[in-house]
């Protein structure tokens, strides 16, 4: 699911840029919504209640059918921590806000641009997801056959790929669970 969003964004993105050689404003329009359901339909997907400032307090108040302060309750009063994610994404941001202002002001140079920077982190992303879930497929067919051997190596190529996007994105992780052939 999270390869398939960056997929789109990626495909809505070089359709811009196609669109932007014909100057088609209508058409660019278009793909750049794309681009923006794209990283809203993630954001849906994937933002946990706290991220959203959804607290305990506001869930009762829904129970209740009342209304709540802001900042009652907030159970992530604590800043989120800063990880490297954020800012890959803060600057996505920016580049969709500039693209669309290009967009506003017919700057096509200025819009292939920043099109051109949101290009490699979602070709980059989509690709590392397709990883994961090739292994998993593999992974997953292998247990319904109760096939023991390659797996380990699938599951091994999977949390690799786990890995090294969170080295990326995130910071360390452990692996905590032990595995059917440890
Ligand atoms: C595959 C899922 C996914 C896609 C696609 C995605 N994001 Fe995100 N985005 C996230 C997650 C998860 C977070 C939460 C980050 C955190 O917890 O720190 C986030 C957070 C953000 C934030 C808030 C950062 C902050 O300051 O805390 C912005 C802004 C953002 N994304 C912009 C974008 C833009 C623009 C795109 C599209 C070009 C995009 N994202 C595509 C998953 C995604
Ligand atoms: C393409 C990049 C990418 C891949 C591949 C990836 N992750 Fe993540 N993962 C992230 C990012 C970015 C975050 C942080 C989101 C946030 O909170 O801002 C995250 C957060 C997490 C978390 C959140 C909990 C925590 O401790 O913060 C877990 C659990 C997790 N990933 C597990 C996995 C597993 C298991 C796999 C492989 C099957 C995987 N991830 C593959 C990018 C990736």
């Amino acid at each position: 699911m999270f390869g398939g969003h960056w997929s789109d964004i990626l495909a809505n993105a070089d359709e811009a840029l196609i669109c932007i050689e014909d100057e088609d404003r209508v058409g660019i329009t278009n793909a750049m919504a794309g681009v923006s359901n794209g990283c809203d339909a993630c954001h849906m997907a994937s933002w946990s209640p706290a991220y959203l400032h959804v607290t305990n307090g506001i869930i009762d108040g829904w129970l209740k059918g009342k209304p709540t302060k802001t900042g009652v309750n907030e159970q992530d009063a604590e800043p989120a921590p800063e990880i490297a994610n954020r800012r890959v994404m803060q600057e996505l941001w920016f580049r969709y806000l500039a693209a669309e202002s290009h967009l506003r002001s017919w700057e096509l140079q200025g819009l292939s641009k920043e099109l051109g920077m949101i290009q490699p982190e979602a070709k980059e992303r989509a690709k590392r997801w397709a990883r994961v879930a090739e292994q998993a497929d593999l992974l997953s067919n292998l247990a319904a056959s109760r096939k023991l051997e390659g797996m380990k190596e699938a599951y091994k190529e999977m949390t690799q790929t786990c890995l090294s996007c969170h080295a990326r994105n995130v910071g360390g992780r452990e692996i905590l669970i032990p595995m059917a052939w440890d």
